[in-house]
Formats: C-alpha cells, structure tokens, sequence
C-alpha cells in the first residue's frame, strides 16, 4: 500500500460515453490503480447487472430508446447498480466506479443527485471518441467476446453491436459545464478537459488518465553512449561523446530500426545534457 491522504468525501467516478469508447477498459483501470492507491474500491458495470438480471443476447432494438420496455429495463438495472454502489459506500468503502454509458443529462442529473444525497463526491469521467476505424477495431476485439455475442456469428454481431451504437447515439448528450466536476478525455487522450477538479485524488485521476494507453507499448532504456568524462573517469560534468560514444549512439540507431516498424511512431526521453542528447540525436 502506498501513502495517501484520507480523503474529506468518498469518491464516485461516472463514467459517460458511447459504447465501444473504450469505457470499461478505462474503469477497470481506474478501480485497479484507486486499489494500488490504498483505497477501499469497487468497479460497478451496468452491463454486468443487465445480463445477470435480464440475461445475455438483447437484440439491438432492445437498446432503442424508443422502445419502452426494454428503456425501463435497463433504467432498472442501472438503479439497482447505483443502489449497490451505495450501499458499499455506506459500509465503508472510498471509491466506487460506476461503468455505464450515462449519456443523458437526465440520467447523469439523477445519478449526481442520488450519490451526493449519499455524501459522495461525484466526478464525471467523460470518453469521446469519433474515429469511426477505432471504433470498429475496438468492437472486433472487445465486444465479440462479449457474453452478448457468444456462439454469434462475427459479421452478424458487428452489425447488431454498431446498430446499438447508434440507439445510443441518437440520445447522447456531452457533459456540460454546469454539471459539476468532470473529465473529458477526447481522441485517446489528444484533448483532455478538466472542470471543477480539485482534491488529492482527482488530481492523481487526472495525471493517471493523461498517461493511460488502450494499446500495449514497447518501452526501451538505455545508458548513453561513452563520454569525455568517463573516458578520464571523471563522474559528473556535461562532456559531449567520444567517438566510442558516437559509434555506440548509431548503433543503438540501427538496433531500433531494426526492432521497430518503419511507420511506428518512436518518442524519444532524454535528459538536458550533452551526452544523453548527442546519444538521442540518430534516434
Ligand atoms: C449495457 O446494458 O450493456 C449498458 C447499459 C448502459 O451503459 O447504460
């Protein structure tokens, strides 16, 4: 457990968005790293409740908001979420994450009002996202292995899956500025909004948030390459390469070409002095 204040108000993060922004993914992480924090957290997905209560497999109408039977289900079950979530706070615990696309006003207004009833502190964490090949991408590899779409042809549950996509999107509402404490996170993290955020640990949300990645990366270290100063073993100083120096900085050059694909974005780290820029400079 890591040190961390004691907090004045236990903490609701709302998660907002589409389907298939990546939500839950970013919820999951969220609950895990609040954990890590020391904190007593607990991630509640609507979905989860939908398909322990009404069963796996809705046809997309079902997520029509024209259709009132299946609108009143699903308010049901986000209900029955936010009361648990409520409950858990009231026995103790600090954070609880709510996964659900709460992508009306209406909805969020209720939820808000609910949970600071309850003396918790909401902040909305908002996902916006319009790259319609991302988004496609992110529905392959997440949501056919979804219990929805289980023994369900692929072709056939993209289709159904981006048919719910735009019952939802018919509906959606952005968060606004009079709603209270939010995060929008635009893009995968191109933009990234803040309003009304303040407090130890939505401080630590929104640094975490601005360094959360949906794909694994590859992250290299190395020394720099030989400098004046260690040729004469002197330790410290600001000395620029020697030519061991440089040769060892190309080769780390054509090691990475090697190693990484041509059209891969490559960020390159390094320090102010001369030794650790002249080492960067063939990356
Ligand atoms: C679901 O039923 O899968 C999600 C419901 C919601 O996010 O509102």
């Amino acid at each position: 457990m890591t040190w961390r204040p004691v907090d004045l108000k236990p903490l609701a993060i709302v998660m907002v968005g589409k389907p298939a922004r990546g939500k839950t993914f970013t919820a999951g992480r969220i609950d895990r790293y609040t954990r890590w924090l020391g904190y007593a957290s607990k991630l509640f997905n609507v979905g989860e409740y939908r398909r322990q209560r009404l069963g796996v497999g809705q046809h997309h109408s079902f997520f029509d908001f024209a259709n009132e039977e299946g609108r009143r289900a699903l308010e049901g079950v986000a209900v029955e979420a936010v009361d648990d979530l409520v409950a858990w706070i009231a026995s103790g615990g600090e954070v609880a994450v709510l996964d659900a696309t709460n992508g009306t006003r209406e909805r969020r207004t209720w939820v808000r009002e609910r949970m600071e009833a309850a003396g918790l502190r909401v902040v909305f964490i908002e996902i916006v996202c319009e790259d319609a090949a991302w988004i496609e991408r992110n529905v392959r590899n997440t949501k056919l292995y979804s219990p929805d779409y289980a023994g369900r042809d692929a072709e056939e549950a993209v289709r159904d899956f981006t048919a719910r996509i735009e019952h939802y999107s018919r509906s959606y509402e952005s968060v606004e500025e009079d709603e209270g404490s939010f995060i929008r996170i635009t893009d995968k993290g191109q933009k990234i909004e803040l309003s009304h955020i303040d407090g130890f640990l939505p401080g630590r949300l929104v640094a975490f948030l601005t360094h959360l990645h949906d794909s694994a990366r590859t992250i290299y270290l190395t020394r720099h390459g030989e400098s004046e100063d260690n040729r004469v073993g002197r330790i410290g100083g600001d000395s620029s390469l020697t030519a061991t120096g440089r040769a060892y900085a190309d080769r780390l050059a054509a090691y990475l070409a090697d190693q990484i694909p041509a059209a891969a974005p490559l960020n390159v780290w390094h320090s102010s002095l001369r030794r650790t820029i002249e080492t960067a400079r063939p990356l």
